[in-house]
Order: C-alpha cells, then sequence, then structure tokens
C-alpha cells in the first residue's frame, strides 16, 4: 500500500499552499482532488484576475462562531509574506480599492506559482481521485481512493466550501467532520446577491443595472455589520460589492438598512433649495441622486415631482429624505450557493487547535480554509485565510522520524 506522511485533500488554495510547504520542509505528501483541474476557484477568482490577497487584514475582516480562533493563524502568516512570494514568483500585481491586490494578468499565474512550490517539495498528486472511505488508525489514517488505498501518517482535509457546485465543491469534508464526532456550524450562502419578494421588489425592478455608493447595515450589537461600498440593483434585488458584503451578516427575517445619500444630510440641502432653489422637486432630487432612482422614489411615495421647490411642505421632504437615507427592507432570501462566493459556517473552531489546525478530537487529523468556520470579507480576505490556515498547519505536521 502507498504510504505517505501526510495526505492531503482538496487541491484549491488552501490545500495546494498546504502541500507545497509541507513538501519543502521533507514530509511526504500526496494531494488528492476529485475535479480534472487544481484550484477551480482561483481561476475564476477576481474577475479571472485572483484578488490574492488585502494589504490590511486582522481578526476583524472575519466571521466565525470563534471570532478570536483566526487570530494566531493570520499574525503568523500575513499578507505581506504572501505578497513576497508573489514577487518572488514575478507575477506583476496591483491595487485595486481599499487594499486588494490582483494579478496585472491572470489568476492562473497564481496557480502555476502554487503548483511550482509544490513541485518544490515533490508533492504527488493524484487526480481526479475521489475517496470513499477515511479509517483513522493507530499511528494514521486508512484511505481508500479511486487510485487504490493509501496510508497517511497525518491527514489534512482542504475541500472547501459549498459554493458552485458546478466547479467541484462539495459537502465532503463537513461529513466526514461530522462522522468523525466535530460539530458543525450551519453553514449558509455568503458574500452574495439579495432576493426580495415580486410585490416587494416591483417598484424598484425598472432600476436593474444602476449602481450608487451607499452605507447599507443590518443586525444589532455583536451581530451588527456595516459596510461604506457600491450597491447594484437587479431584477431580483440587489448585489455589488455592498450588498455581498452585508449577506455574510444577514439572517432570515432580518430588514437591511440602506443610506443611499452617504455624504449628505438630504432633509437641511431639500429644505434649503426651498428658498434657493427655482427648480421642481424632481430635478433638484435628480442632483443629488441618479435620475431613475430618484423618479423611482418619488412615484413610489407618490409624491408629485413636477411641484416646484417653494411648494413642497417641509414634512413632504423630511419624509422623502428619511426614505432615501434610512431605507429599510426585507430580503426574501439569496441567490444562494448558485451565486454565493463563500460559505459562511462550517467546522467548529472550538475542536480544532489554532495553532496548527489539527483536530482536538482525532490526533492527525487537521481542517484548513473555507471548510473551517471562518469566513472573510469580500477582498482578498478568503484567500489570506486559505493561505494562513495552511502555512499554519503545515509548519505544525509532525515529520516522521527516518
Ligand atoms: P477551494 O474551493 O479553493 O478548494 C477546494 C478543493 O477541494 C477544490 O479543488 C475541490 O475540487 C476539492 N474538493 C472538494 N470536494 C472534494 C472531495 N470530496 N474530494 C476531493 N477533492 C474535493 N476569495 C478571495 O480572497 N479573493 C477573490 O478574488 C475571490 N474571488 C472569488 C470568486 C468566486 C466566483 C468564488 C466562488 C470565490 C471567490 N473567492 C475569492 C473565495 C475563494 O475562492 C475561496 O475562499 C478559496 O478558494 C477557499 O480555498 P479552499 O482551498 O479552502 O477551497
Amino acid at each position: 500500500m502507498n504510504e505517505f506522511d501526510v495526505v492531503v485533500v482538496g487541491a484549491g488554495a488552501a490545500g495546494l499552499f498546504c502541500a507545497g510547504i509541507a513538501g519543502q520542509r521533507g514530509l511526504s505528501v500526496l494531494l488528492i482532488d476529485h475535479a480534472d483541474k487544481v484550484a477551480e476557484k482561483i481561476r475564476i477568482s477576481g474577475g479571472g484576475r485572483c484578488n490574492f490577497t488585502n494589504r490590511d487584514v486582522g481578526p476583524a475582516n472575519f466571521l466565525s462562531d470563534n471570532p478570536a480562533f483566526c487570530r494566531s493563524a493570520l499574525a503568523r502568516y500575513p499578507s505581506q509574506d504572501f505578497i513576497g512570494l508573489v514577487k518572488a514568483h514575478g507575477i506583476a500585481f496591483h491595487e485595486k480599492h481599499k487594499g486588494q491586490l490582483f494579478c496585472d494578468e491572470s489568476s492562473e499565474q497564481v496557480i502555476q506559482m502554487l503548483l511550482r512550490e509544490c513541485a518544490a517539495g515533490q508533492v504527488q498528486r493524484w487526480q481526479p481521485c475521489t475517496v470513499s472511505e477515511v479509517r483513522p488508525m493507530a499511528g494514521g489514517f486508512e484511505l481508500d481512493t479511486s487510485r487504490g488505498s493509501v496510508k497517511a501518517g497525518q491527514l489534512v482535509i482542504a475541500t472547501g466550501g459549498l459554493s458552485i457546485p458546478k466547479i467541484g465543491a462539495s459537502d465532503w469534508g463537513l461529513r466526514l467532520a461530522k462522522r468523525l464526532g466535530h460539530r458543525i456550524v450551519e453553514p449558509r450562502p455568503a458574500l452574495v446577491p439579495l432576493t426580495f419578494s415580486p410585490q416587494v421588489w416591483a417598484p424598484f425592478a425598472e432600476l436593474a443595472g444602476l449602481s450608487l455608493p451607499v452605507i447599507v447595515s443590518t443586525g444589532a450589537a455583536k451581530q451588527r455589520g456595516q459596510f461604506s461600498e457600491d450597491l447594484l440593483f437587479t431584477h431580483r434585488g440587489l448585489s455589488g460589492p455592498a450588498i455581498l458584503q452585508i449577506s455574510s451578516y444577514w439572517l432570515e427575517g432580518q430588514p437591511l438598512r440602506i443610506n443611499l445619500l452617504p455624504d449628505t444630510t438630504l432633509a437641511d440641502e431639500l429644505r434649503a433649495a426651498k428658498s434657493g432653489s427655482k427648480r421642481q422637486l424632481d430635478t433638484e432630487l435628480a442632483s443629488q441622486l441618479p435620475a431613475r432612482l430618484a423618479k423611482a422614489w418619488l412615484a413610489r411615495l407618490g409624491i408629485e415631482g413636477t411641484r416646484p421647490m417653494a411648494d413642497c411642505k417641509d414634512k413632504d421632504l423630511n419624509v422623502l429624505a428619511s426614505q432615501i437615507q434610512q431605507w429599510e427592507l426585507l430580503p426574501d432570501g439569496s441567490e444562494g450557493w448558485r451565486k454565493a462566493e463563500v460559505m459562511r459556517g462550517g467546522v467548529d473552531t472550538r475542536q480544532l487547535s489554532s495553532q496548527s489546525m489539527e483536530s482536538q478530537l482525532v490526533p492527525g487529523l487537521h481542517f484548513i480554509g473555507e471548510v473551517v468556520d471562518v469566513t472573510g470579507w469580500l477582498g482578498g480576505y478568503n484567500f489570506q485565510w486559505a493561505w494562513a490556515s495552511a502555512a499554519a498547519c503545515a509548519r505544525g505536521l509532525r515529520v516522521t522520524p527516518q
């Protein structure tokens, strides 16, 4: 039977990175993936340019039922280390927005970099290959795979989250974790567009394609999230970075609060315009907001837009302003796993070591990357978690004496 110090299941971001480091530490490593191609999610990420990390990463950029868990791994493998690796491989990159780093050319460069790191560690790769059974035993694990059985001194599960099933996402890692006694924090689609019932959405459906900067928030106290980003109207609901970010915090039954005009006190502006402006209300409002949006809002509230500003009542202007700046609306769901960029939830970190990602229940078993209950914001944070958790794990793996 084939025997390795380490078997890593899942050749995505975390699995490839972990395998490369472990191999370069002198461990014999087998990397298994059921897909034909490695790292499909890296390939499609960042619109094909992979937002591979963020210059500014801290625990506050992540969600988890155990928020302090990610601190150690993030501190021991900061984004500067990954940036250094990218530079060492000669990959050109640029900063787009809020510290987000993208390849100048293609995400394929990140994949090739990870494969070169694996080659430097003499990592063996079985692909496509499925694992039908995992048996913990004295001194390690026995795996039945579609390429035969294999013994592993240590086992790393890097099978990722549930989003985008058509490119290889599976719940295999979560099922294995559960079968071996681990708690699972309920998986939910995150970084995903939100949808609204047809009745709620009817007045806004014609705004599809319109985008504007907003402040969006949801929840209260520790569960509260707030983001200042662009929002995009779609035929079925809302999308854009603001909504993707807030979707990770949104819980069913909770409203969103949106300020569609974050840099102005609209009521003051409109009241001031009563004396200073000869415009109609619709024209005045369209000087503050995209004209289509201004029109839709007036129609929705039944306010006559052709009224001269001087004839508008303060009361009406205040209602209009508060509707625009404190818009409260209740999503009826999300676009689901098909469109979600990541999974919220996963293997409960309270049963893992934050130093090595090793299970506290099954010695030698490790979980890294998105399968773990650590979910990053939009902006390169999810890849940084994949790199950091993989590095923590790879450095903690035991080297077997020869
Ligand atoms: P990942 O999903 O990368 O890898 C899991 C691997 O396990 C896959 O290769 C899969 O085939 C394999 N696998 C699954 N089940 C298996 C089984 N039963 N047996 C064997 N193999 C199995 N993040 C970011 O930071 N910046 C970005 O720009 C983007 N952009 C982006 C765009 C889109 C469209 C998506 C869907 C996601 C992103 N992300 C992102 C998120 C990011 O891609 C994600 O968080 C990481 O890829 C997670 O890395 P993992 O290695 O944990 O899983």
